[in-house]
């Protein structure tokens, strides 16, 4: 079948898309049914972190679909049982449940810590979460998260989460009662258009928690598997969570999130969580791949320097156009744009083959591949420069 008989009628309309149909893509390119090129810094939403097709992961999932696909969640595979240990031994956790999504995984973390408070904690099930979290589409996760779009749908929501303000110690200790259970964050926020949480704000949080008997909780789907440059954010606050979840990067473009918990809060009993997908060989085989390139030493010092690269340029960009901050860590930066510009930036990235993401209207978001390069660094600057410039000149006029 071409790509000129396909329609865009049979698949649900539930978001706005350009009529552009990707075929191909190649680390940080991709290329559209005409044969367009694209750069691409949105990277299936921080997902791809080793680019689009990577040999290791293409190589991991090819000979495992030849081995072992999905042995059933009722029986071990060799696979799932690597990756669970390598994760254990190089995170603070020591036990790991396989999911196939973020959300999926942040419903685990959910239903952990409740399990955790019917055990030790009276029943105590409240989760203290964040304005402006994200935690995924579940009605849980959507009840977790701190979104305001998400305020009016799907009423009525699950109950038990409280918001906290970002970096607010007080407003964390003023919502804490006999019901709390735990604390969950992102450690940056990235759909709310990339906030950080503080290394202070995380070791006060942690130091709050402990005292208090409570959980803490990372969201690491976004910030996880070196996009801060360091294999988890957590380390940068030198702290020791009781309960993380990875998603994106940790497949490497395939479907695989996790749920890690320390001994201590690993509770869960027989019944309790599964999944007939979950842990499957063949997801844990690109698990795997994308792990062992990741960790490498030298990857994740590469990561941090084309991470310092492009926040310079971006603080370049920003000072000759007038805008505001970049925000974030390693390669997940925002650009402040100061006005809401961002749909009109992004709609003439489009058409230059150069694909951005606005979180917020007056915010770009830069989430490449963790492997860029120096030169795709400097191409995304000089178009985003020229588009800066068209926009810019447009607005003065209008
Ligand atoms: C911090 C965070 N948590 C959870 C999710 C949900 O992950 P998924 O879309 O894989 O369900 C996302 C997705 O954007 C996220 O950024």
């Amino acid at each position: 079948m071409t790509t000129a008989m396909l329609s865009f009628d049979a698949l649900m309309d539930i978001t706005a898309r350009p009529k552009i149909v990707f075929v191909r893509g190649e680390g940080s390119l991709m290329w559209d049914d005409k044969g367009k090129r694209y750069l691409d810094f949105i990277q299936g939403w921080a997902v791809n972190c080793l680019g689009h097709a990577p040999p290791a992961v293409a190589q991991a999932l090819a000979a495992q679909a030849q081995r072992l696909i999905s042995p059933s969640p009722a029986y071990y595979n060799d696979v799932s049982l690597s990756l669970a240990k390598a994760l254990v031994e190089r995170s603070c956790f020591d036990q790991v449940f396989f999911a196939n999504s973020g959300a999926e995984a942040n419903e685990g973390a959910i239903k952990l810590a409740r399990k955790y408070g019917a055990r030790h904690c009276n029943g105590a099930f409240e989760i203290i979460t964040f304005d402006g979290g994200f935690h995924g589409r579940t009605l849980a996760t959507m009840s977790a998260s701190g979104k305001k779009a998400f305020e009016p749908l799907f009423e009525p929501k699950v109950p038990g989460f409280r918001k906290a303000r970002l970096n607010d110690l007080d407003s964390v200790k003023a919502l804490i009662n006999g019901n709390t259970v735990a604390v969950m964050l992102e450690p940056i926020q990235g759909e709310a258009g990339v906030w950080p949480a503080s290394d202070e704000f995380l070791q006060a949080l942690r130091a709050l928690t402990s005292e208090h008997g409570l959980l803490l909780i990372v969201d690491e789907i976004q910030t996880g598997m070196g996009r801060t440059g360091k294999l988890f954010h957590y380390e940068h606050a030198g702290i020791e969570p009781d309960i993380m979840t990875l998603g994106k990067g940790i497949g490497g473009g395939v479907p695989l999130a996790a749920l890690l918990a320390t001994e201590k809060a690993a509770c869960f009993e027989h019944g309790d969580q599964g999944g007939t997908f979950n842990g499957n060989a063949l997801m844990c085989a690109a698990g795997l791949a994308v792990l062992e390139e990741v960790a490498k030493p030298e990857f994740l010092r590469t990561a941090v320097d084309t991470g310092m690269l492009l926040e310079a340029e971006l603080q370049r960009l920003s000072a000759r156009h007038g805008l505001g901050e970049v925000r974030g860590r390693g390669l997940l930066l925002a650009l402040d744009l100061k006005l809401p510009m961002g749909v009109a930036i992004v709609t003439q990235a489009l058409q230059d083959g150069l694909l951005l993401n606005s979180p917020q209207p007056d915010a770009l978001r830069f989430m490449p591949a963790l492997n860029i390069t120096r030169g795709e660094i400097s191409e995304m600057i000089d178009g985003l420069d020229a588009i800066l410039t068209k926009v810019g000149a447009a607005r003065r006029v209008a």
